[in-house]
């Protein structure tokens, strides 16, 4: 249960609520939106917001500005934006804080909008300044935190902000936790983990956990080449970090150590697609690591040919193989809750992805297999940008039970780390009126 206290816990009849929401939105080099995702699973609690007549002034960070304007970070894209599906107007200032900003909060009546630009833009956002988070609160009745996303970050928006007003989490912040927090405490057993991404180093804590708590963890992506390789397999050209190997190695007798005592499987690929190029075009081969099922089957009688089982010296491994697709989806049938975090090959690059997508095969027999298309249904939880930018890209975020609007929060939450922007905001049992 939510510990902390929510929009639904407080009278916020026309109030003036500071509405801190997570518009780290995904934009090209003018600044212009090419996700609205973060943008829509805000406008929940403003509609809340706006029926209990509140005037909302909003703010959040976006990009990485470090304290400088950057115009491609820039909010003033998404005003537009949030203004079509809200059907109202927003009213942009390009800044958060200052003369203009608090006038136009002195002035804002009740059921108006305000988007202030990124906060990010000022040092004092990330350095949890307390002056600056003063000016944010200043002109406010309460503070309604809403950017789950960000709530790994012990931020002015997030902490600082948190002294100066009463503070309570939006519908999302809570749904997130709530949902999160939940799965990872008690999920409908079996519980599988599929994680894949870039880099082992990104998401040690959360392999760590898994190891712990998941009946079943499978790995892909490119963070199963580093494994691979621990295991001695020649990965040839493929994405591979060799500082992270004694990590890769460690993770591996540590899930070794709690597979001999029974109930537990560490999955890494047994084949992988592998190319010598990241193009539609190239020639793609299946490289079969362990069981041989694969290259038997195609050369039946005769024993495999040795290059089915390794990778040429321009290669890269790219995907997980059929084999290793159709053993975890067949696996899931038996599962109870699914998290997955991380696709299980190049799913990113524009004109691969999708079923026809050269490298986006595993993600995609995953991705049916969670969505019960073999007849089992597992509930399933998605996490990281990543993943959840392919979902979205390929329209189908809606199909799955939650589909997380933070990557390194969610992360954060999973492993079982406090979230700043979470332990800021009132308790359920205090008095906050
Ligand atoms: C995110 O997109 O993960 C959050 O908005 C946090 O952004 P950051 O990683 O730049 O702090």
């Amino acid at each position: 249960m939510f510990s902390k206290k929510t929009i639904k816990d407080i009278n916020l009849d026309n109030k003036r609520i500071l509405l801190s929401v997570d518009y780290n939105v995904p934009g090209d080099s003018r600044g212009a939106v090419t996700s609205d995702a973060r943008i829509k699973a805000s406008v929940p609690t403003i509609d809340y917001l706006l029926d209990h007549k509140c005037s909302i002034t909003i703010i959040s960070h976006r990009g990485r500005p470090e304290g400088k304007v950057v115009s491609e970070y820039s909010l003033e894209a998404v005003a537009p934006i949030l203004s079509k599906l809200l059907d109202k107007q927003v009213r942009f200032i390009d800044d958060c804080i200052g003369e203009e900003v608090q006038i136009a909060k002195q002035q804002l009546r009740s059921g108006e909008i305000l988007l202030l630009e990124n906060t990010r833009f000022h040092s004092g956002e990330e350095s949890d300044d307390l002056d600056f988070a003063k000016q944010l609160a200043d002109n406010e009745d309460f503070f309604v935190q809403e950017a789950f996303g960000n709530a790994h970050r012990k931020h002015a928006s997030m902490d600082a902000v948190t002294h100066f007003l009463p503070s309570v989490a939006g519908l999302l912040f809570e749904n997130e936790v709530d949902t999160i927090t939940n799965v990872m405490n008690k999920p409908t057993r079996p519980l599988m983990a599929i994680i894949g991404g870039a880099k082992i180093a990104d998401k040690i804590e959360i392999l760590n956990k898994f190891i712990e708590i998941a009946d079943f963890i499978a790995i892909g992506g490119a963070m199963a080449n580093i494994f691979l390789l621990a295991e001695g397999i020649d990965v040839a050209k493929s994405m591979v970090s060799l500082d992270d190997l004694p990590l890769a190695k460690q993770i591996l007798a540590k899930a070794k150590a709690r597979a001999e005592k029974g109930n537990f499987t560490f999955y890494l690929p047994q084949d992988s697609v592998v190319a010598s190029k990241i193009d539609k075009t190239a020639q793609t081969r299946i490289v079969d690591w362990s069981t041989h099922v694969v290259s038997d089957i195609e050369s039946y009688p005769a024993l495999p040919p040795k290059s089915s089982q390794q990778l040429k010296k321009d290669e890269m491994i790219l995907d997980i193989g059929p084999f290793s697709g159709a053993f975890i989806a067949g696996a899931m049938q038996l599962i109870g809750t699914v998290v997955w975090n991380g696709t299980m090959g190049i799913t990113e690059t524009a004109g691969l992805q999708g079923p026809i997508g050269p490298f986006a095969h595993g993600s995609e027999l995953i991705i049916e297999a969670m969505l019960g298309e073999f007849g089992h249904r597992p509930f399933s939880l998605v996490g990281g940008g990543d993943t959840a930018g392919y979902l979205e890209q390929r329209n189908i975020s809606d199909a799955f039970n939650h589909v997380s609007t933070g990557g390194g929060a969610s992360l954060e939450l999973m492993a079982g780390r406090g979230l700043p922007g979470l332990s800021a905001l009132e308790d359920k049992n205090k008095g906050v009126q």
